[in-house]
């Protein structure tokens, strides 16, 4: 019998006013710079263009987080920020994320989906990779602290 993938036990729902604490304080332990803000995490949970998605499993409720931002009449989404909590990080976490992220843009009739990625941040290329995204191109500086990105799609 097949091992029952850690994925099956991560469950992914929209985030809420009451985790913004968690969300504000997985983006300073994840990003070093480009964050969101208290205030833009607040405002996104709000917004039409916007849908922040939390993970949890079983007892814990906070394992990480996805932003996917719409645009009106536009058919493709974007996939903005991506992270896991680092003791719950390569528990299938980020694919879980990744996967609802992509049922939430097909929900909405989006027939792509598109993200920057640092070209020096392996894991989350490897997980874009396995999970579909073919790279379309590449921004130079694109960061804060200079560094380039790659821009991936997925077409759904
Ligand atoms: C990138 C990031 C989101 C990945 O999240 P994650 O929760 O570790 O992702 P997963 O666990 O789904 O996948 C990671 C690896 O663990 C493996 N894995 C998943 N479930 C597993 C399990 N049950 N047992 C063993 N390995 C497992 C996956 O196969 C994957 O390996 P691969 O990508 O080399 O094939 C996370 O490393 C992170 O938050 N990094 C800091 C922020 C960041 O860089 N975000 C991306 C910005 S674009």
């Amino acid at each position: 019998m097949r091992p029952t993938p850690v994925t099956a036990a991560v469950r992914v729902r929209r985030a809420e006013v009451s985790d913004l604490d968690d969300l504000v304080a997985l983006e300073e332990s994840s990003f070093a710079q480009d964050r969101l803000s208290r205030a833009q995490y607040r405002k996104h949970l709000d917004s039409e263009s916007a849908l922040v998605l939390v993970a949890s499993a079983n007892h814990r409720r906070f394992l990480g987080t996805a932003v996917v931002f719409f645009r009106k009449g536009s058919t493709i989404a974007r996939l903005y920020s991506l992270a896991s909590s680092p003791q719950a990080q390569g528990k299938g976490v980020g694919t879980a994320l990744v996967e609802a992220s992509e049922e939430a843009a097909r929900a909405r009739g989006c027939r792509a989906l598109r993200l920057e990625v640092r070209k020096d941040n392996a894991t989350a290329i490897r997980l874009y990779e396995r999970l579909g995204y073919t790279r379309i191109g590449e921004y130079a500086k694109y960061y804060a602290d200079g560094a380039d990105a790659f821009r991936f799609e997925k077409q759904l």
